[in-house]
């Protein structure tokens, strides 16, 4: 009989966001998993509503281990986004109850103090734009090596782009910040949108979400209810797309996903190309392998993981 093992200790980066809300909810009732902070990052929303909105659903889920939040930083300067599926609080409009943050300290030094207290045992799961990652190391160079891993929703593997033609939203608002990032000697594990944009539910799956009664059902439920209809109305899609979530269950479930070690870059300065994954895919590679890319993913095994860690999140609330 194998021992039980330790639950992974991780720091939660996310812009909520419909599917960064939904990770969080999943991550926060995984007993697989300690989440040692949950830190916003200006992106999907703006700085002020990201954090609002961090306290909002932590307080609303109410788990049994509280993590610290993290504060977005206020200057970071993002590109204006052409339009919004998360609605114009960044949650589907569910209004959720706001909560004063007690303390309320910077993203980039709660995730600092975190890394600093579980040297080498952390896993950074980034879920918005770099900049708090990218900060975090700026501050402190020799961070890098005490950083168990990183987890990065964010990129393309075949330059299949959402914010642009070739670029994903996350590295799109900050590409320096991705560039910074993917050029540190620390483990890293890219999720393209290629790869997250595998997993799509039907509606079928809004009726086998927790239901209204739990604390978790009353918040997906309505979220993803205005997922739905933004995809129709913007995508003119009937299903939807997770892309965090699938993140989220690359870090959780490994297995699940197909990689390749590869040598990357950001583009950071093009009028048509900011934010654009790069990989060196000659024959004779210059580039240094920098990266795993997940390029496929059993999507099907994907949606029932995420189905299994909702239902958790609901019996638990
Ligand atoms: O491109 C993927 C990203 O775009 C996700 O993090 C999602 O939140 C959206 O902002
Ligand atoms: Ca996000």
């Amino acid at each position: 009989m194998s021992l039980p093992t330790e639950p992974r200790k991780l720091i939660i980066d996310c812009d909520p966001g419909i599917d960064d809300a939904v990770a969080v909810t999943m991550a926060l009732f995984d007993p697989r998993l300690e989440v040692v902070a949950v830190t916003a990052a200006a992106g999907n929303v703006g700085a002020e509503q990201a954090t609002a909105n961090l306290q909002a659903l932590v307080a609303c889920l109410d788990p049994p281990r509280l993590p610290r939040i993290g504060v977005a930083a206020t200057d970071a300067a993002l590109p204006a986004r052409p339009y919004s599926m998360h609605g114009a609080d960044g949650l589907g409009g569910i209004d959720l109850p706001r909560v004063p943050l007690h303390g309320g300290h910077a993203s980039e030094k709660v995730i600092w103090e975190a890394i600093k207290a579980h040297p080498r045992q952390l896993t950074i799961l980034a879920l918005g734009p770099l900049t708090n990652v990218s900060r975090v190391l700026k501050r402190d160079p020799g961070i890098a090596e005490l950083i168990g891993a990183v987890v990065i929703c964010g990129g393309t593997a075949q330059g299949l782009g959402n914010a642009t033609p070739v670029a994903d939203f996350n590295f799109f608002s900050d590409p320096a910040a991705a560039r910074h990032v993917l050029a540190e000697p620390i483990t890293k594990t890219l999720v393209p949108l290629e790869t997250t944009g595998q997993v799509v539910y039907d509606l079928d799956f809004l009726e086998r979400l927790p239901r209204e009664f739990t604390r978790a059902g009353r918040l997906l439920r309505p979220m993803l209810a205005h997922a739905f209809r933004a995809h129709r109305q913007l995508l003119g899609c009937e299903g939807i797309r997770l892309h965090d979530v699938a993140a989220l269950v690359a870090a959780t479930d490994p297995d699940l996903f197909e990689r390749e070690t590869v040598a990357a870059d950001v583009e950071t300065t093009g009028d048509l190309t900011a934010g654009m994954l790069v990989i060196d895919r000659r024959r004779n590679r210059v580039w240094r392998p920098n990266a795993d890319l997940l390029v496929a993913c059993d999507a099907v095994g994907v949606r029932d993981r995420v189905l299994k860690g909702l239902t958790a999140a609901g019996e638990a609330t």
